[in-house]
């Protein structure tokens, strides 16, 4: 596969291992990011990386210019953040998709492959989430979500861009330290900060799960990485209209059962309290990742245990970098 693809927030937690992923299959990327939470640490030095908004016409020219294709990651990611600060998701999620999807078509780059997120589904029914059932969001974040994921469909079947919208579920794990979730907000860094002598809330045990905690599907961000490149190689290879696919493995795990496994792994006890169910967080919201499996044939390989393992190890302390970035590369003028 040739060409170069643009993605956004690529020197983020999920973006760093996409860039690896599509280097390793011999993809040229570009990064676009405005380091609000990423990092210019996550990314090859070799990476090309352009500091600059995705809602910014003249950075997204930049970038666009003679691209295969768009990897779009950046966004606004805190569901209770977005409770209390509507505007501004609607601004990230929405505005500036669709300002990216303006830039595209001005640029004559037809495929796009968008992260969205199991947030779209909001309360879930006791068996595992499919693509077919009917999407109700329960916070601005997830309706953000679903409107760019409309506004793909909407928009390619205008002008013919072709899109994969991935919904991610919780996404755990990390390939190296320097790629490490560094979400202070996130489950599992919470748990792994508990299990190294700090206290963790457990937000709602009167959940209808079996032992009253929510139940997630976490995903390892290397298995999410791996989907990008079957998006990408599909869109590449011809792939056209617009798909929707559930990235999950299938499998739900409780709050409380995730603190088993982290205590196992880490040898640590995690201590933790209970708290109050947070406004907009469903009790269950596990994948049905058959879709995907059929037709892009992409499928889990990392459990649970192993992803944790991996996100513990990239708390080791980090050694000093021997080389640094010589330089961000501003959105050139044009
Ligand atoms: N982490 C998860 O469990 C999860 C689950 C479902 C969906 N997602 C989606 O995956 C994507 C990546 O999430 P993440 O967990 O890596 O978060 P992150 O905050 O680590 O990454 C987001 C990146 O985008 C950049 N960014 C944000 N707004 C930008 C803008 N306007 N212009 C340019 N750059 C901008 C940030 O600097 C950062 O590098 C997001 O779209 C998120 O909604 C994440």
């Amino acid at each position: 596969m040739t060409g170069t693809w643009v993605v956004t927030g690529g020197a983020g937690y999920i973006g760093g291992h996409v860039v690896t992923a599509l280097r390793r299959e011999g993809i040229g990327v570009v990064v676009l990011d405005d380091l609000s939470t990423g990092r210019a640490e996550r990314l090859p030095l070799d990476v090309p990386l352009v500091l600059g908004r995705v809602g910014d016409p003249q950075a997204l020219r930049s970038v666009l210019a003679g691209a295969t294709g768009v990897v779009h990651l950046a966004a606004l990611t805190s569901a209770p953040e977005s409770v209390r600060d509507p505007l501004a998701y609607y601004a990230a999620n929405v505005t500036d998709t669709a300002m990216l999807l303006s830039a595209m078509a001005e640029a004559g780059v037809p495929r796009i492959v968008t992260s969205s997120s199991a947030a779209v589904y909001g309360c879930a029914p006791a068996g595992a989430l499919t693509e077919q059932d009917q999407p109700r969001p329960q916070n601005p974040y997830g309706t953000t979500k679903w409107i760019a994921e409309r506004l793909l469909a909407e928009v390619g079947a205008a002008s013919g861009t072709a899109s994969v919208a991935l919904r991610f579920f919780n996404v755990v794990g990390a390939a190296t330290p320097a790629l490490a979730d560094t979400r202070t907000s996130a489950v599992l860094p919470r748990l792994l900060d508990a299990a190294q002598g700090g206290t963790v809330t457990v937000h709602g045990l009167t959940h209808p799960t079996p032992d009253g905690s929510a139940v997630r599907d976490f995903v390892h961000v290397r298995d999410v990485a791996e989907a990008h490149v079957a998006a990408v190689r599909r869109l590449t290879c011809g792939g056209s209209g617009s798909a929707v696919y559930n990235v999950g493995t299938g499998w739900g795990c409780s709050v409380l059962e995730l603190i088993d496994v982290v205590e196992r792994v880490t040898g640590q006890p995690v201590r933790w309290i209970p708290g109050n169910v947070r406004p907009g967080d469903p009790a269950r919201s596990v994948a049905d990742p058959s879709l995907i499996a059929r037709e892009l044939g992409w499928r889990a390989r990392f459990d649970l245990a192993e992803a944790v393992r991996s996100a513990w190890a990239a708390r080791v302390p980090a050694a000093p970098a021997a080389l640094t970035r010589r330089s961000l590369l501003p959105a050139a003028a044009g």
